[in-house]
């Protein structure tokens, strides 16, 4: 892997895209002080060129090269979740690139809980720009291979490490403001940053720019109906066509993707579960909505927005 990782290292510098992986999903990396090699993420995925990217860190101690300060409330969320699935926006220092932040005056920073993420971005000596390695509203890749297969010619190389353990991406929280605010459910429960910061946090504040919020995302090719679990049978019976159901148990006689009932499973295995759904040729595919708690509500959330196309 060592290899790999400086060949990684010698590509972005050189202002190529490295494919990489984190704890969450895989990420489509890109020296994140280089302008050209940002704008090339964009052509990748197909991205429209407004929308602010995530700067991926090797430890804490880099905040104050990206952030023109960092909060008491950002540091305790830090040193509580860092490495992990937690990206906190804060405002910038003026060096960083409006091509970074999508011309807003804040900035999304998170450590990546990925030996290999963490082995890069170390010897890369910088930050690295990534969004999900993903096509523009398509589902997010949790394997090398997904990555392979959308975007294998956009990429120098492609750092395989497995299976990404979490499955869903990153919470964000937006610390830039007077009010801590919930930008995207994600890998760390709501509950648990809650506790840290001792309030509740608001919901997104308008005017923020973020695709993972947008109501269409994360899709695969089949339309997908997320239902309440006690409307589960009645939702399959009402489809024709190519129909399979996602979930732990069979319904109505249809064909099943297995998805897990627990939601740390289930969020590992979702995306996987919808690349399924189109490779097997299926139309429509039915799911139950699990329960908005703990890693629940990434998972209700990213399933609504597969729904939403
Ligand atoms: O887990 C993750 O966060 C993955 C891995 C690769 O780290 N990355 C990821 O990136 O999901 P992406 O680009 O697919 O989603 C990042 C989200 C977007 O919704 C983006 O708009 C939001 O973060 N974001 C980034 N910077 C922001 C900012 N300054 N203000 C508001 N939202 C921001
Ligand atoms: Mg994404």
């Amino acid at each position: 892997m060592q290899a790999a990782i400086e060949e990684a290292c010698a590509a972005l510098r050189a202002g190529a895209l490295v494919a990489f992986p984190t704890e969450t999903v895989y990420g489509l990396g890109a020296d994140a002080r280089s302008e050209p090699a940002v704008r090339s993420i964009f052509a990748a995925k197909g991205r429209p060129a407004d929308h602010p990217l995530i700067v991926h860190l090797a430890s804490i101690d880099a905040l104050d090269a990206w952030a023109r300060e960092v909060p008491a409330a950002a540091l305790a969320l830090f040193e509580r979740f860092a490495p992990g699935p937690l990206t906190v926006i804060l405002n910038k220092r003026p060096e960083v690139l409006d091509v970074v932040t999508g011309g807003q005056p804040t900035v999304g920073l998170r450590v990546p809980d990925h030996p290999v993420a963490l082995a890069l971005l170390e010897a890369f000596g910088s930050g690295i720009a990534a969004p999900s390695a993903n096509r523009f509203g398509a589902v997010s890749p949790t394997t090398a291979a997904h990555v392979a297969l959308e975007l294998g010619d956009a990429v120098a190389l492609i750092l395989d490490g497995g299976p990404c353990r979490v499955g869903v991406e990153s919470t964000i929280v937006d610390l830039s403001g007077e009010t801590p605010a919930l930008l995207r459910p994600g890998g760390v429960e709501v509950e648990a940053i809650e506790a840290v910061l001792g309030r509740s946090l608001a919901s997104p504040r308008g005017g923020v720019r973020a695709p993972g919020m947008l109501p269409a995302h994360y899709a695969p090719r089949a339309r997908v109906v997320a239902v309440d679990a006690r409307r589960l049978a009645e939702a399959v019976a009402a489809e024709d066509g190519r129909v399979v159901v996602l979930g732990p148990v069979d319904v109505a006689g249809a064909p099943r993707i297995a998805l897990s009932a627990e939601p740390a499973e289930a969020a590992r295995g979702l995306y996987a579960a919808l690349r399924e759904v189109d490779a097997r040729g299926f139309e429509v595919a039915v799911v139950a909505l699990p329960p908005p708690i703990g890693l629940g509500l990434a998972v209700a959330d990213r399933l609504r927005r597969a729904a939403s196309r």
